[in-house]
């Protein structure tokens, strides 16, 4: 067999023969044994292929739209005896591309969610606690870090137990997957609670539902809690799929619904040396191919930014939201306890956390990171693998609930 041609990429394709190839109109009609069909364009072909637009190092192409040829000079299309595609273009260029890749391209592999598990919309009856994985390994071993991400990607949410408590390691491991998300409250932060507090962000008040940085353009995809210490009563995590109640609203209170989607507030955070801001919605469904985000971070809701007649709308429908985020039906409660590490969709799981008493300590550690650098560090994890893209199995002593894992 001839040395496989360079694809467009750096994943390993398996090479899939071509049964035939038929030259019409600009486009060539590729045919798999297995009766699998894929108009390929002509010039999409010339960009991707080794011997013509491919840029061999890079693996990028390099053909500016003015160079490429007209789609009339393809002048023949066949495949060869190991079943690649071989193009015959004016001039006596004659380029072979990968079928494997052009199989990829025919499965619809190449959008961004096909390696991705499939999101789960889940409620407080099918988890009494956060999906939990032991994160014991979790830096030496790609397994676990796939099935953390991919849970991650899944539910929204993951706990890892029996994390080493050292205060560097959640920036270590978030640092193992791709950059952290800096922002105004450097890369890694401190949650911390102090047994005489001399300022409020020490206190153990309660904290209502919430999504963390809506006074960003695009808030950090995930948020990331390390648990150092905590010897306080109280204080458990309480974590909601925002998404379901989101679509709850939308059911049950469609007046509601139709308010926190349309009408846009100002967000803009208090800081003595920031200010951020941005203006949306508080359930911001964006554009078509943006994930839903939740601008549900009071402290920082600044002004409503609509016509007063909307106001007083505006206001009874982030009270049915308040009120649907506590809900027990959706939420999950938990306490912290050293080495678990909490991480979350944060534009789309909401956070709070109940009161506790500061007579003992409680730190946590946290940082951010966007959504796209865990979508890619999962992709690159199973370019080498076979695995299966269905729903996760968990350590028997961390089911869930009763209800097990949504199928
Ligand atoms: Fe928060």
């Amino acid at each position: 067999m001839n040395a496989p041609p360079l694809t467009p990429d750096f994943i390993p394709h398996e090479w899939r023969p071509l049964a035939s190839a038929h030259l019409a109109d600009g486009f060539v009609t590729l045919e798999w044994a297995d009766g699998m069909t894929f108009a390929a364009y002509s010039l999409w072909l010339a960009e991707n292929a080794e011997g013509f637009g491919l840029e061999l190092l890079t693996r990028e192409s390099m053909l500016e739209p003015r160079d490429l040829p007209a789609p009339s000079d393809l002048m023949s299309a066949g495949v060869d005896d190991d079943g690649a595609l071989v193009l015959g273009w004016s001039g006596g260029r004659t380029v072979r591309v990968h079928p494997g890749w052009l199989r990829y391209v025919a499965d619809g592999a190449l959008v961004p969610s096909s390696a991705l598990p499939e999101p789960t919309m889940w409620t407080g009856t099918d988890f009494s606690e956060p999906p939990t994985l032991d994160g014991s390994r979790i830096l030496d071993d790609d397994d676990v870090l796939d099935q953390w991400i991919a849970t991650l990607v899944q539910y929204g949410l993951c706990r890892l137990t029996d994390t080493p408590t050292d205060l560097d390691f959640v920036g270590r491991l978030v640092a193992h997957v791709g950059p952290i998300r800096d922002t105004n409250f450097g890369p890694v932060w401190s949650v911390q609670s102090k047994p005489n507090p001399d300022s409020t962000a020490y206190t153990g008040l309660d904290l209502g539902q919430h999504t963390d940085l809506p006074t960003r353009e695009v808030p950090p995809g995930f948020q990331f809690l390390h648990c150092i210490e905590n010897s306080v009563q109280g204080g458990w995590s309480r974590m909601s799929d925002g998404w379901a109640v989101a679509e709850a609203i939308r059911a049950e209170h469609p007046d509601a619904y139709d308010a926190l989607t349309s009408l846009e507030w100002v967000f803009m955070n208090r800081a003595k040396d920031a200010e951020h801001r941005w203006i949306g919605p508080i359930i911001d469904h964006g554009g078509k191919r943006q994930p839903l985000t939740l601008r549900a971070f009071y402290p920082v809701r600044s002004a409503p930014h609509m016509d007063p007649a909307d106001m007083p709308r505006a206001y009874e429908s982030l009270r049915v939201f308040a009120e649907m985020a506590r809900d027990p039906r959706f939420q999950v409660a938990y306490p912290f306890r050293p080495g678990d590490l909490v991480g979350f969709d944060n534009r789309r799981i909401l956070h709070g956390r109940d009161a506790f008493e500061s007579g003992g300590a409680r730190l946590l550690r946290g940082c951010y990171a966007d959504h796209d650098d865990f979508y890619s560090r999962l992709r690159v994890l199973r370019r080498d693998r076979s695995r299966p893209a269905g729903p996760l199995s968990y350590a028997s002593t961390h089911l869930p609930s009763t209800q097990g894992v949504p199928a």
